[in-house]
C-alpha cells in the first residue's frame, strides 16, 4: 500500500496499462467487480482509497462514513489489484490548497442540486488521483450514474485521455444496490429499503409493457419507492446524456431516485433502452 503520491509516480514509471478504481473504501463485492474488470483489461490494477473530504457537505455524513482500511486491502488484493494508493488528508490537500475543478450544467440536477459542492469535490479529487496514477482506464459504477457522466464530461473537457469505463450496477439477490452506506441500515431500514430497488423495477416492468409517458413510469416508480420507512426525496425521468427531466416519450431513459432511510441516504437507478457501457 503506498500512502504519498511521490511514491504512486515511482510505481508507475516502472508500469504498463494501468486500469483504476477510484473508492472511498468500505469496499463491497460492486468495488470488486470493478476491481476485476481493472485487472482483466489492463497490464496491472490499481485502486484508491480516500474519503475526499471536499465532496461531503456541512450536514452530510463524512464523520461517520464506514471506514474498514485493513479490511478493503484485502479485498483488493483478492480482486486483483496490484497498487493500493491510501493517502492521507494532507497529502491529497496540502496546506495552503485552493484550486477547485468545477464542472459543468452535467452537475447541476439530481445529486448536484441536492448535494450543492458535491461533484466540484468529486471532480477535484478525481483531477488529483488521476494526476497521480495517470490511468489509461477508469472505472465507475452505474449507481453513481450522475458521477458517472460527470466524470466523463470532465475526462472530454480536460482532455485528461482516460478511458473511463461504466459498469452495470451489483445488487443483492433481493435486489438492494449494493453501496457502503448499507451497513449503517438496520434489519428493519434494509427492509424498508427494498421498496427503492422495487419500485424502480416497477418502472422498469412499465417500460417494457410499452409505457413511454414519462409522468406515468414516475408515478409508478413512486408508488412503490415511498413504501414505509422511505423519505423519498425525488425521482428523475431524465435524458441519460444531459440528465434533463423528459417533457415526453423518448427511446433512451434514465430513472434514478434518492431516499432516505432512517439518518441513511440511498441512491439506485436503472436504465431503460440503453446499458450502461454504451453511455459515453
Ligand atoms: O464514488 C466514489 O466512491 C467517490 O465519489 C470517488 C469517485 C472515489 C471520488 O471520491
Amino acid at each position: 500500500m503506498l500512502r504519498t503520491a511521490a511514491e504512486v509516480r515511482g510505481w508507475r514509471a516502472r508500469t504498463g496499462r494501468v486500469g483504476f478504481v477510484p473508492t472511498m473504501g468500505a469496499l463491497h463485492e460492486g468495488h470488486e467487480a470493478l476491481m476485476r474488470r481493472a485487472a482483466a483489461e489492463s497490464d496491472v490494477a490499481a485502486a484508491s482509497i480516500f474519503v475526499n473530504p471536499t465532496q461531503f457537505g456541512p450536514q452530510e455524513d463524512f464523520r461517520s462514513y464506514p471506514r474498514a482500511e485493513a479490511r478493503d486491502v484485502v479485498l483488493c488484493e483478492r480482486a486483483g489489484v496490484a497498487m493500493v494508493f491510501a493517502p492521507s488528508a494532507l497529502e491529497m490537500y496540502p496546506d495552503g490548497d485552493a484550486t477547485r475543478v468545477q464542472p459543468g450544467p452535467i452537475a447541476l440536477p439530481l445529486e448536484g442540486a441536492a448535494r450543492p459542492g458535491h461533484f466540484t469535490g468529486v471532480c477535484t479529487v478525481l483531477t488529483k488521483l488521476f494526476a497521480i496514477v495517470r490511468p489509461d482506464a477508469a472505472y465507475f459504477g452505474q449507481k453513481d450514474f450522475q458521477q458517472l457522466r460527470v466524470v466523463q464530461t470532465m475526462n472530454r473537457d480536460l482532455r485528461l485521455g482516460v478511458r473511463i469505463v461504466g459498469c452495470p450496477t451489483v445488487r443483492d439477490p433481493d435486489g438492494l444496490a449494493l453501496s457502503s452506506r448499507n451497513g449503517h441500515l438496520t434489519a428493519d431500514q434494509r427492509r424498508s429499503a427494498l421498496a427503492l430497488s422495487r419500485g424502480l423495477f416497477a418502472g422498469r416492468d412499465l417500460w417494457t409493457a410499452g409505457e413511454r409517458d414519462p409522468a406515468k413510469l414516475r408515478l409508478a416508480v413512486e408508488r412503490i419507492a415511498a413504501g414505509p420507512g422511505v423519505a423519498l426525496e425525488y425521482v428523475s425521468v431524465a435524458d441519460p446524456y444531459t440528465l434533463e427531466e423528459l417533457g415526453g416519450p423518448q427511446g433512451k431513459v434514465l430513472i434514478s431516485l434518492a431516499a432516505h432511510v432512517g439518518k441513511t441516504r440511498l441512491i439506485d437507478n436503472v436504465l431503460l433502452g440503453i446499458e450502461v457501457g454504451e453511455v459515453e
